[in-house]
């Protein structure tokens, strides 16, 4: 089997994640690691022994590459998806797909134009308990609301640059991974109520304390309604998220996954069939997309998702 030949972008957690995979893998190749950061992209580089490229656009433009794997913080998604996809390349993303919805439209299209394959690392396309989720949500009857709600005495425990407003945008936004499956279970939005309150913001674009609240209005009727309040005065870290729909609710606390209906309280079955990695997939589209043109139906939640993140119709 011909290897596909990678490059990656970036040199943190998730490039360093990606490239475990990635290098575990007999078909894949990674030809080079781009990075700003001289000192952990070399050092990645030379773990992995492959080649550093101080420049990410050094590395779209060459031949010798198939796929970029972009794993840079979320202001520069957009960006590097569009100049990959310009230059004819498969293009692996890290959630969010990009940070404004012009971006996130055209790399949809030039996707579509130019037969590149583009999958924004939303895991869900290979969870078990997003499948029984949504056959479940199907059998449910309609959807009357969907509601999260997270709040944390801390920030949360994640890197620094994420509660950095200019750098990863809303709390909604970097954590679109709580919006991407409400989109894949209930369609697109046709109105979308943002309200964003930070305490202790600084010039850098850094703050202490906030509130992220969405009340979405979805195209195909029922309300969802999400909400994060961090660095608030609680004990202890409370999660709970719930789909109500005509036919019964289904609703998960600390990560039991329950459906209540008349009949009685039930735990949501959830399979555990082996998945191919997100990465597995990836590659597997990009061979499918020799002949024929690429399924870009997950692309299109991912952009519905950051519709809703960033308040678009508000
Ligand atoms: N799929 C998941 O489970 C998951 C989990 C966590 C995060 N994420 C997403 O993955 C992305 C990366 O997160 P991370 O935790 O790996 O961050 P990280 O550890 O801070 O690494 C980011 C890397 O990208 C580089 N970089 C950032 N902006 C750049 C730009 N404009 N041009 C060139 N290089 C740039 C950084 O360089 P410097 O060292 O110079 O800053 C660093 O090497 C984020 O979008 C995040 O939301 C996904």
């Amino acid at each position: 089997m011909t290897r596909i030949k990678i490059g990656i972008i970036g040199s943190g957690g998730m490039a360093r994640h990606h490239l475990t995979r990635f290098t575990s893998m007999e078909d894949a190749k990674v030809v080079a690691i781009a990075s700003r950061n001289e000192e952990t992209g070399t050092q990645l580089a030379k773990e992995h022994k492959t080649a550093f490229i101080p420049e990410w656009a050094r590395l779209i433009e060459r031949d010798d590459i198939d796929g970029i794997v972009i794993c840079t913080h979320n202001d520069s998604h957009g960006k590097i998806v569009l100049a990959a996809l310009q230059a004819d390349k498969h293009v692996f993303v890290e959630y969010p797909l990009a940070s404004d919805v012009g971006a996130g439209e055209a790399a949809l299209k030039l996707a579509e134009e130019r037969h590149r394959v583009l999958r924004v690392s939303h895991p869900e396309a290979v969870s078990n308990t997003h499948k029984a989720l949504k056959q479940k949500i199907g059998e449910l009857g309609d959807l009357l609301l969907t509601s999260f709600v997270r709040l944390t005495p801390g920030r949360g425990a994640r890197p620094e640059i994420l509660f950095n407003l200019p750098v990863s945008g809303i709390p909604a936004h970097f954590f679109i991974y709580h919006i991407y499956p409400i989109v894949d279970f209930f369609g697109g939005a046709a109105s979308v109520k943002k309200n964003a309150v930070y305490e202790g913001l600084k010039e850098n674009g850094q703050y202490d304390r906030f509130v992220n609240t969405l009340i979405v209005e979805f195209k195909r009727g029922g309300i969802g309604q999400w909400t994060w309040a961090g660095g608030i005065a609680i004990n202890a870290a409370e999660e709970h998220e719930r789909y109500v729909l005509t036919e019964g609710t289904i609703s998960d606390a600390g990560g039991n996954w329950h459906c209540i209906t008349p009949s009685g309280v039930v735990p949501l079955s959830i399979s555990d069939s082996p998945q191919p990695t997100l990465q597995e997939l990836w590659f597997s589209e990009i061979r499918d997309a020799a002949d024929q043109p690429p399924n870009l139906e997950d692309a299109a939640v991912a952009l519905e998702a950051i519709r809703i993140s960033l308040g678009f119709g508000e």
